[in-house]
């Protein structure tokens, strides 16, 4: 197969001609049909984020599942073969405490997040046989990736494949933040910093909530456009100077934001979500 890979952080990627292994227990093997490009392929991609290479980059994708390992019981899991599935970045193990607690989303023992399958090795090889590891366990810039059978997701019919690639990442962290770990009432009035893939996915996810108010940042005025597309109420065009940024912002919600969502990952963004807050306020640091 083809594959997008990343040597080491910091080095250019390259279209490389891969092997891939058949699956083995409890692994399923999916024929990639759309991948994203998150900003965290680009932190590792510009030297940022410091892993141990090499890998097939991407961790945002879907597909169709064309095999599956021993001990996948298709019935059971849903994953039969030419199933639309969407990949998850953070299989679960099964048998760490919180996964048996029925917690899998504090899973201790994910494979993901060392780049690597459940076993701690990798189905991707060069044809010299030297390893090319899934970062963040599924390596999703390739034209087929094996993976745990947990990270596999059955989507419904029909459901284009470049959307659900992006409930792979962006959707799930930006729409969680709103309704999982803000739990955003209706009526609230939002501030959503960054309109990335992660921030137009806050701003979607304070529309499910009910949310009064969403006002919508960023420094490049095509985002505020996407942002009022998905149903942000209000838009500021970040500029130079935060202070004022902060009065726009400011202006835009009568009596100061009762949520703030950063999206972007930046020192001077997490300061500003911080400081728009009236008392009482919640900044939410989703990047
Ligand atoms: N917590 C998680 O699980 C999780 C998941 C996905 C992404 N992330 C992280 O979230 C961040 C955002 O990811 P993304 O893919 O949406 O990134 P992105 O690059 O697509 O979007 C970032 C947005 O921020 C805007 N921006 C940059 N600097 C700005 C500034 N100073 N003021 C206003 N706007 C500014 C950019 O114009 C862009 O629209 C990244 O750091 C990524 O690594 C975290
Ligand atoms: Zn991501
Ligand atoms: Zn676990």
């Amino acid at each position: 197969m083809r594959a997008a890979v990343l040597e080491q952080p910091g080095e250019p990627v390259a279209i490389e001609e891969l092997i891939l292994d058949e699956p083995k227990h409890g692994e399923v093997r999916v024929r990639i049909l759309a991948s994203g490009v998150c900003h965290s392929d680009l932190h590792v991609r510009d030297g940022e984020w410091p892993r141990p290479g090499p890998f097939v980059i991407g961790h945002e994708g879907a597909g169709i599942v064309e095999a599956l390992g021993p001990g996948v019981d298709a019935a059971a899991s849903g994953l039969n073969l030419g199933q639309l599935v969407a990949l998850s970045w953070y299989a679960p193990c099964h048998a760490c405490a919180a996964c048996r607690s029925g917690r899998e989303w504090l899973c201790s023992d994910s494979g993901s997040s060392r780049h690597r399958l459940t076993d701690g090795t990798t189905r991707a090889h060069r044809p010299n046989g030297s390893p090319v590891y899934p970062y963040c366990g599924i390596g999703t810039m390739a034209e087929a990736t094996v993976v745990p059978a947990s990270a596999a997701i059955p989507m419904p019919d029909g459901t284009p494949p470049d959307v659900a690639a992006l409930i792979g990442c962006c959707v799930s962290t930006g729409v969680g933040a709103v309704i999982k770990t803000a739990r955003v009432p209706p009526g609230s009035s939002v501030v959503v910093i960054g309109l990335g893939g992660v921030g137009l996915s806050v701003v979607m996810g304070a529309v499910l909530a009910g949310a009064g108010s969403i006002v919508a940042v960023d420094r490049v005025p095509a985002k505020l456009d996407l942002a009022r597309e998905l149903g942000a109420t209000a838009t500021v065009l970040a500029g130079a100077d935060p202070e004022v940024t902060d009065g726009e912002v400011r202006s835009k919600t009568s009596s100061g934001p009762d949520f703030t969502f950063e999206a972007i990952g930046l020192a001077a963004t997490i300061e500003q979500a911080i400081r728009l807050l009236p008392p009482g306020g919640t900044a939410v640091l989703v990047a």
